[in-house]
């Protein structure tokens, strides 16, 4: 009796499974507007590593340290690209090959694969997920926000918030006692990107200014990962996702975050009714957005300025604190490497403790260590992107619709690319190693025409916050803690980072 339950039952949850997937490829055509055309039969006869029945890879796909040593893994069996498949007619195409990364890199024509759309109730179509003609016209007209001339201004911020931050650590140094450092650094990097883009005068460290915008976007990018590898494959039509809890979620928290969003313009707006010659000291981000002009002379539209408010906000902030977190950390496990950062830095100080815009050009071990944690564990470890045409991969046709994912983290770790892959090297950074590498060989900041247009803002505030630490504490990794890495959107620690500080 038992025995003939267990079957029945089987035989129940294969059916059930057979047709959830069935429907989910249903649902992904509507979902796409029918153009998701990638042909399955054709995949399958592709290059794949060996998979589950009815699952396909969907149990070792995710954003934990073992599904980020799976893509490893699958990558050193095939090096140009390989498919998995998420049940058994969804498939992924994933490549972590220095020249096709190139390729695709190249071409800004790929649109954003619908996943990127699942960011859509938060992020709007902003600058990250929009594509074609709206892409480029935006693009075009924020660039001057990221020109040399006006990151120069925001020195005195970076030097401001990292001294508060300084502050705020010494109380909890020298206790024994290990700070687990990320949430800090959240904090911390939403007060530089408030203040500095729209030049508001928050105060996130000690006044707990934007708790509630860090916590919802926590749990957004964790409801976003959810439904990019869904338990429930109807979790991938609209509709249905956002009349479940999950949806509802997204939803609340979207709502948190644009709340937020519209306080800072509030803000900036009464200050303008107020005085027609604002307090502010440099013209910032949403100076730029409110005026800026296309080639027609048209200006952006209200809902086009929330969204880029919310896609900043997000971009702008959370991989930054993913960057510094993985900085110290590896600062704090590799001590040569800390002492040696701190001797550059006290000499470009020289007694002082302000780090000016000409000083960073001086920060050069600094840098290197940098450029090498943001190699080993890079903020963004994944992108993608749809095939807008057919192309060829290892004599193979990949058609178009197709989605492809480019494993940044995976070819940062390739032993093909880095001798010694795993080992912490800056001297890999310095200018002879750099001219003899790749440039798509090392892509933190992605490349081609849809690179990272806050990169230089981001390094600035980074080798700020960085000499500033190094000149106050030494750190040191808390052993009895794991961390184990993170992949959701962005990459984090799972349990987060513990390091010991003692004052200088
Ligand atoms: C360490 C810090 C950062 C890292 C590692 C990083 C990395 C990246 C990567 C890999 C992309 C490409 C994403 C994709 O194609 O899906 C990207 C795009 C972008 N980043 Fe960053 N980013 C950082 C900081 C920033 C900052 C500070 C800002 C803004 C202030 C910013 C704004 C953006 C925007 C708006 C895009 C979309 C650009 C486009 O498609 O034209 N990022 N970033």
């Amino acid at each position: 009796m038992d025995v003939t339950y267990s079957l029945f039952a089987g035989a129940l949850v294969t059916l059930l499974l057979l047709v959830l997937t069935r429907l989910s490829f249903i649902i992904r055509k509507v979902h796409v507007g029918v153009t998701w055309c990638a042909d399955i039969k054709y995949l399958r006869s592709l290059p794949s590593p060996p998979k589950r029945w009815i699952f396909g890879h969907a149990l070792e796909l995710g954003p934990t340290e073992s599904s980020i040593r799976f893509y490893q893994k699958c990558h050193k069996e095939f090096p140009k690209y390989c498919v998995y498949w998420i049940g058994p007619i969804v498939a992924e195409v994933r490549t972590a090959d220095v020249e096709t990364m190139r390729r695709l890199m190249l071409q800004p024509e790929n649109p954003k694969p619908p996943a990127y759309g699942f960011l859509h109730k938060w992020i709007g179509d902003g600058l990250l997920t929009t594509s074609g003609a709206k892409w480029r016209r935006h693009r075009k007209m924020l660039t001057p926000a990221f020109h040399f001339d006006i990151l120069k201004q925001y020195i005195p911020v970076y030097n401001e918030v990292s001294h508060k931050l300084v502050e705020v650590w010494s109380g909890l140094a020298d206790s024994g006692e290990s700070v687990e450092i990320t949430e800090y650094l959240h904090s911390y990097t939403l007060d530089v990107l408030l203040r500095c883009m729209y030049s508001s005068n928050s105060n996130c460290l000690e006044k707990k200014d934007g708790m509630d915008y860090l916590k919802a976007v926590k749990q957004l990018t964790d409801l976003f990962m959810a439904r990019v590898y869904p338990s429930n494959p109807l979790h991938l039509i609209d509709w249905i996702y956002f009349n479940t809890t999950a949806g509802h979620q997204f939803l609340h928290y979207s709502d948190v975050v644009h709340k937020f969003s519209e306080g800072v313009i509030v803000q900036r707006r009464e200050e303008l009714l107020k005085t027609s010659k604002p307090a502010k000291k440099y013209v910032d981000f949403l100076d730029i957005l409110l005026s800026a002009k296309d080639e027609n002379g048209e200006g952006l539209t209200d809902t086009e300025i929330r969204e880029e408010v919310d896609t900043f906000m997000f971009e702008g902030h959370d991989t930054t604190a993913s960057g510094l977190s993985w900085v110290l950390y590896c600062l704090a496990m590799y001590k040569q490497h800390q002492e040696m950062c701190r001797k550059e830095i006290r000499e470009v100080l020289a007694g002082r403790d302000y780090i000016t815009w000409e000083n960073l050009s001086k920060l050069s071990y600094t840098t290197m260590c940098i450029k090498e944690s943001l190699r080993l564990y890079p903020p963004v470890p994944y992108i993608a992107k749809e095939l807008s045409e057919e192309i060829i991969l290892d004599g193979q046709r990949i058609p178009k619709g197709t989605w492809i994912a480019l494993g940044i983290i995976t070819m940062h770790h390739d032993p093909l690319v880095w001798d010694n892959a795993e080992e912490f090297d800056p001297t890999r950074f310095n200018a002879e190693n750099s001219k003899k590498r790749d440039p798509f060989a090392y892509l933190p900041f992605s490349a081609g025409p849809r690179n990272c247009i806050g990169q230089h803002f981001a390094m600035d505030e980074i080798r700020v916050t960085v000499a500033h630490i190094l000149n106050k504490f030494h750190l040191e990794v808390d052993k009895k803690h794991n961390v184990e890495r993170y992949a959701v959107a962005i990459l984090s620690a799972r349990t987060g980072i513990k390091v010991k500080l003692s004052l200088v």
